[in-house]
């Protein structure tokens, strides 16, 4: 059984995930190592710099124990048997594929330190998800060096969901590892599913080619969030015919061939991996001559960007099709609930149109106001922040939620009306509230996909 364990990167995936394999495996030394020397404090300290559900009792349970974080990489990188891979892979900003392919310069100046400190033989393990057929470009940069060091690689895709992460991490569908197949590969993939069998049902841990696992975390994204966009096309259909998403939903959600998940409506899908990992699959399959199908897959954010647009045009269009001036209170700005991250989350967007109609946008969030701050740094004097929902409604005319924070259910919504201007509108992007409760209180109610209930 491996002894120490390694992670490059202490970000939503790396911190949990090693969090969690330390818990179970109190014999194996983990530590995590990051460039950022604050995030390895916080971490450090116990008070993790992400919001997680259940993640601070996961952590405190080994820290001092089997799990240390540390901004010294080199020296990890020295003392470990497996290295864990986990830095981010944006985007591309700048030239060739940008816009689509994957930033690969955190991921590759990760290889090169590996390579430049290791001795004996390591495993490297791809956590981060990217392109397929970049395990093959890190085995080239490892295999460079002058032989001080022998690599095998293994591709080991996460599949955990942001909020619900622990869970994920504790009961997963499957844990898939990738491995050359050769005798030194299948040593590899065995001393990882060692690992993993700490506390998973060996049925469940898959190992394949590099390839297929490296492909099979594009996939399985771009499936998910295909379903997404497949129900707010449908949204789109019903607001035109007057049918009701949730009664559409139920329906296609029974036939046990579909299933129930991924079928909410809402303002669009967010977080860092759906659009990412598309546009990924999408640059792909151009690279491959494959445009049909790169056109297919990039139908999934075309319609994505269309829901948020239609949301903005809808609320415009209720609003009697001027928002300048207006106050509108957005309740959530997170790509979903309970997480603080708000990486690519629709409530960008939509803030920023809001802003370009001259609306004064007032944003609440339980989690995400620091990110919000940062994301809309430059939008100027219409916007501002009130972390009590209360407050950001004060003299509004319009809520817009836009995230399924539960607390939003919880909420005193006669006291809400009663503090806004008349005609109060209520925009619920998730489909989270009580429609007709809010109709009877006074509220005008535009849910996603159904019917507006107006007396205008
Ligand atoms: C992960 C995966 O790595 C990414 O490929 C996947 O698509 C989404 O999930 P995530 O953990 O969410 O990324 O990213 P982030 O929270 O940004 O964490 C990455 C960490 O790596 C950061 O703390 C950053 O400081 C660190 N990092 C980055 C390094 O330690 N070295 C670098 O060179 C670059
Ligand atoms: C996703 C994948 O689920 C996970 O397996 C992968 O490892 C990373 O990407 P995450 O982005 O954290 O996880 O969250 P997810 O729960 O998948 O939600 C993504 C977005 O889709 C959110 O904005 C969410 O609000 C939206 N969504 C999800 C819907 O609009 N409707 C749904 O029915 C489900």
């Amino acid at each position: 059984m491996i002894k120490s364990i390694l992670c490059i990167g202490a970000g939503y995936v790396g911190g949990p995930t090693m969090a969690v394999i330390a818990k179970h495996c109190p014999e194996v030394q983990v530590v995590v190592a990051d460039i950022n020397a604050d995030r390895v404090a916080a971490w450090q300290s116990g008070h993790p710099p992400i919001y997680e559900p259940g993640l601070v009792d996961v952590l405190n349970a080994s820290l001092g124990r089997n799990l240390r974080f540390t901004a010294d990489i080199d020296g990890a990188i020295r003392d470990a048997e497996m290295i864990f891979v986990s830095v981010n892979t944006p985007t591309k900003a700048f030239g060739r594929g940008s816009g689509k392919a994957a930033d690969l310069q955190y991921w590759e100046k990760t290889a090169r330190s590996i390579l430049q400190n290791a001795q004996g033989h390591k495993i490297v393990v791809e956590k981060s998800t990217l392109p397929v057929r970049t395990a093959e470009a890190m085995e080239r940069i490892l295999q460079s060096g002058n032989g001080g060091a022998r690599f095998d690689i293994l591709s080991n895709p996460e599949f955990l969901a942001e909020g619900t992460a622990i869970a994920d991490l504790e009961q997963p569908d499957r844990v898939l590892i990738g491995g050359a197949e050769t005798a030194d590969g299948r040593a590899a993939i065995e001393a990882l599913v060692e690992v993993y069998a700490k506390w998973v049902p060996r049925e469940r841990i898959l190992t394949t080619n590099v390839w297929s696992a490296e492909l099979s975390k594009l996939a399985a994204n771009a499936f998910l969030a295909q379903r997404v966009s497949s129900i707010n096309a449908v949204s789109a259909i019903c607001e035109s015919t007057g049918a009701n998403v949730l009664e559409v939903a139920r329906a296609i959600g029974s036939d046990r061939r579909i299933g129930a998940s991924f079928l909410k409506a809402g303002v669009g899908f967010g977080g860092s991996c759906f659009q990412k990992d598309i546009l990924n699959l999408v640059y792909l399959c151009e690279h491959h001559g494959l445009d049909e199908v790169a056109r297919y897959w990039e139908s999934v954010v075309t319609m994505n960007q269309l829901q948020k647009r239609r949301f903005v045009d809808r609320m415009l269009r209720a609003m009697f099709n001027t928002l300048a001036d207006k106050r509108i209170a957005v309740f959530g700005f997170a790509f979903k609930a309970d997480t603080g991250d708000t990486r690519d989350s629709p409530a960008i967007q939509v803030c920023r149109e809001l802003l370009a109609e001259q609306a004064r946008v007032c944003v609440t969030d339980p989690q995400a106001l620091p990110a919000a701050r940062r994301d809309l740094a430059d939008a100027g004097p219409r916007l501002s922040f009130a972390p009590d929902p209360y407050e950001a409604a004060r003299s509004a005319h319009a809520i817009a939620l836009l995230t399924d924070w539960h607390e939003y259910r919880e909420l005193d919504f006669e006291r809400l009306y009663a503090s806004m201007q008349k005609p109060a509108f209520l925009f619920d992007g998730r489909n989270l509230l009580e429609a007709e409760r809010l109709y009877e209180i006074g509220f005008n109610v535009y849910s996603i996909g159904r019917p507006p209930l107006s007396r205008l």
